[in-house]
């Protein structure tokens, strides 16, 4: 079983890999034509086993990082950059990010100013890195408390999903990356969501896994093509169910709830806001819901740790994404999902009593 797709961004071409099993680092130096120097395998303390047996033929150095969100600071690219200089690397050499999203996003922003752009490769262990954060080219780090204040746009020439890997992921990890899938799904992926309808994914199931992966990856490969830069809207739509979602996760306190969790708490509202708007059909918010409770997710309104009400808005109104000073939110439509500039919910109280009465659940 494998998948391909190729994909050009900004005129960096991306090859992604979908198949059961990792590769070797002998494969991927073939599959890159060949010409490397050297390797740097970067990954975390829980998937160095899997670095360790990707490289385990060739000479390589290795930088470990921590794991999860803390670990995505200056300090961790300044460990990379410092492990290539200390190798000896040079442009020509090969930057491994063996892992989720973390490490691919650290790993390529390393890649992207190490001597002005080195090679670069991901092997993604995570569903939602597979779905969603080793796709498009977008590195970075938190800085200053914010989540991706810096980074660039530098894709991987090669990604592998071996789904063979999800089979060791957390509970809580696994719904972070189902949560993108379903988000996915509706963006774009009638058939995928049929998929997902008709079969809960499980990660022993491999073949189906892969085929749905593959979906996701046309989905958003699509969509980042079309604008690789974000200049335009379309890729706005990927954050179906993230504004309301990360609001959720601040007004909540940072890590009490998993981004997965709360993407799918904010697919539901964005629904409902869709339905008041007359954006959303009815029967398709209550198709996306019923999906979302199949995978058991917490879905009522108010959410059991949602802070106060002027606390969630606070953290609407931060949003990065905002235009003109106001927020936009991403509504599914009849097909696909709309942006909805908060100018455009009108109600008495203007748009933050809107929303208010959605997170309170008193919408409908
Ligand atoms: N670049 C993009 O376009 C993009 C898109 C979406 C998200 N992201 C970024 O992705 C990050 C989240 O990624 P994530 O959810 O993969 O988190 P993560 O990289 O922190 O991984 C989650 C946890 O799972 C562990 N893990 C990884 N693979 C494993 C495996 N196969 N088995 C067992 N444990 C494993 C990790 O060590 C970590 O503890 C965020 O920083 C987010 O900003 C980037």
């Amino acid at each position: 079983m494998k998948e391909e797709r190729v994909f050009s961004f900004a005129g960096m071409t991306s090859r992604i890999i979908i198949g059961e099993a990792a590769p070797s680092a002998g494969e991927i130096i073939r599959d890159a034509g060949g010409n490397v120097s050297g390797i740097l395998a970067i990954c975390d303390e829980h998937t160095l086993p899997l670095a360790k047996k990707i490289t385990s033929e060739r000479p390589a150095s290795l930088c470990v990082l921590p794991p999860g969100e803390e670990a995505k600071t200056w300090e961790s690219v300044e460990r990379i950059l410092k492990t290539a200089r200390d190798s000896g690397l040079g442009r020509d050499s090969l930057f491994m990010g063996i892992g989720g999203g973390v490490v691919t996003d650290l790993a390529g922003f390393a890649a992207s100013v190490y001597m002005r752009g080195t090679g670069l490769c991901f092997v993604s262990t995570t569903l939602l890195g597979m779905v969603d954060a080793a796709v498009g080219g977008k590195t970075g780090f938190d800085l200053f408390g914010a989540k991706n204040l810096t980074g660039t746009f530098y894709p991987a020439s090669l990604v592998y999903m071996p789904v063979e890997t999800l089979r060791t992921l957390p509970e809580r990890e696994w719904k972070s990356g189902m949560a993108e899938l379903v988000k996915t799904a509706v963006i774009a992926g009638a058939e995928l969501f049929q998929i997902l309808k008709s079969d809960r994914l499980d990660p022993d199931d491999g073949e189906t896994l892969a085929a749905c992966i593959a979906r996701a990856v046309a989905v958003k490969g699509g969509i980042v093509e079309a604008d690789p830069l974000e200049l335009g809207t379309a890729r706005a739509l990927l954050n179906l169910g993230h504004t309301f979602g990360h609001a959720l996760e601040s007004s909540a306190g940072l890590g009490r709830i998993s981004h997965g969790e709360a993407v799918a708490w904010g697919m539901v509202r964005a629904c409902e806001l869709g339905v008041k708007l007359g954006v959303t059909p009815p029967g398709r918010a209550l198709d996306i819901r019923r999906l979302l409770e199949s995978y058991d997710f917490e879905l009522e309104a108010p959410h059991p740790f949602m802070g106060e009400d002027d606390c969630f808005i606070k953290a609407i109104e931060g949003d990065k994404k905002k235009k003109a000073g106001l927020p936009s939110f991403i509504v599914p439509g009849t097909e696909g999902a709309r942006i909805v500039p908060a100018a455009r919910i009108n109600g008495t109280g203007g748009w933050t009593c809107v929303i208010k009465n959605i997170i309170d659940g008193a919408a409908l």
